[in-house]
């Protein structure tokens, strides 16, 4: 069990004479999650791409699932490509509008083709595992609220049995009620499946549902990273500490919508020492 999928040492990426990435090295194992927080602009997308292989690293080492990911042939990055699934912000702009739902699993499973038929069976089974009825299949990507095209980008992202999951930012374009949502689906099927997963977001409330373990980024550097409880319960790092303090749904919040939305309104009120649990 537990052995480890991801494998990045030293990874540095520069777009131009931009350093973007300094020196990052972590590791993680199979079925768990690692949360990836920092402000926007802090190099957790690049992070994301350098893993599968669309941005690539200055230096360092990138395995994933066995690959040399910097060194991989383009036959091999393909095949890999499949292998490592992310799930996109914005779901609507990356489904396409003139596809049923159906249409765009069964491309997904099928890469080219996109014959619903065959795979039917299956597309109604992820259907109904996010949350939705396989009859909306047949359906089109703008007759689904914001909520649901993030229940079918994961379907999406999944139903070609993954090695790893790296969700970037999936609820930050949702209401915070459905962003809950969101992250108790994703959190179900991840403990159903025993995913691998990254899961990045600017949100450390929303990091610390799903994490195992955290990894602090700031301006590029891994600043701080830990188990879940030790980053939430005794952040050593400054930046941590104010990322801690500017969230209100942190730290020790439960994920439960109305205590979500009472601790929202609550923000503009000046916090205390927080208490744990
Ligand atoms: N393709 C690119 N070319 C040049 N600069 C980029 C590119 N992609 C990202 N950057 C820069 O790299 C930095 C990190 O960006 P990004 O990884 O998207 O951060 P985050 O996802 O944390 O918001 C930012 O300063 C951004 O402007
Ligand atoms: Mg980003």
């Amino acid at each position: 069990m537990n052995e480890t999928i991801v494998n990045v040492a030293n990874l540095n990426v520069h777009f131009g004479s931009a350093h973007v990435l300094r020196d990052v090295s972590f590791a993680l194992a199979t079925g768990t999650t690692i949360g990836v927080v920092g402000e926007s602009g802090s190099g957790k997308s690049t992070l994301a791409k350098t893993l599968v292989g669309t941005v690539p690293a200055s230096d360092g080492e990138v395995w994933v699932d066995g690959l040399d990911v910097r060194h991989a042939t383009r036959r091999q990055l393909a095949d890999y490509r499949r292998r490592t699934q992310m799930i996109p912000q914005d779901p609507f702009s990356s489904l396409s509008p003139r596809r049923t739902i159906g249409q765009t699993l069964a491309e997904a499973i099928e890469p080219g083709r996109g014959r619903v038929r065959p795979h039917r069976e299956r597309i109604v089974d992820w259907l109904e595992r996010v949350g939705l009825a396989g009859s909306m299949m047949d359906r089109y990507p703008h007759e689904f609220s914001g909520g649901q095209r993030q229940r079918i980008a994961i379907a999406r992202g999944l139903i070609v049995d993954p090695t790893l999951v790296i969700a970037d930012e999936i609820t930050s374009a949702l209401d915070v009620s459905v962003q809950s949502q969101i992250l108790e689906l994703l959190a179900e099927i991840r403990d159903t499946l025993g995913l691998t997963m990254m899961f990045i977001s600017h949100n450390l409330a929303v990091v610390q549902r799903v994490s195992d373990e955290v990894l602090v980024l700031y301006r590029g550097v891994v600043v701080e990273r830990g188990p879940v409880a030790q980053i939430f319960n005794d952040p050593k790092h400054w930046y941590t500490r104010s990322l801690l303090e500017a969230d209100p749904g942190s730290p020790g919040f439960t994920l439960d919508a109305t205590a979500l939305d009472a601790e929202r309104s609550m923000a503009s009120t000046p916090r205390g020492k927080a208490s744990h649990q």
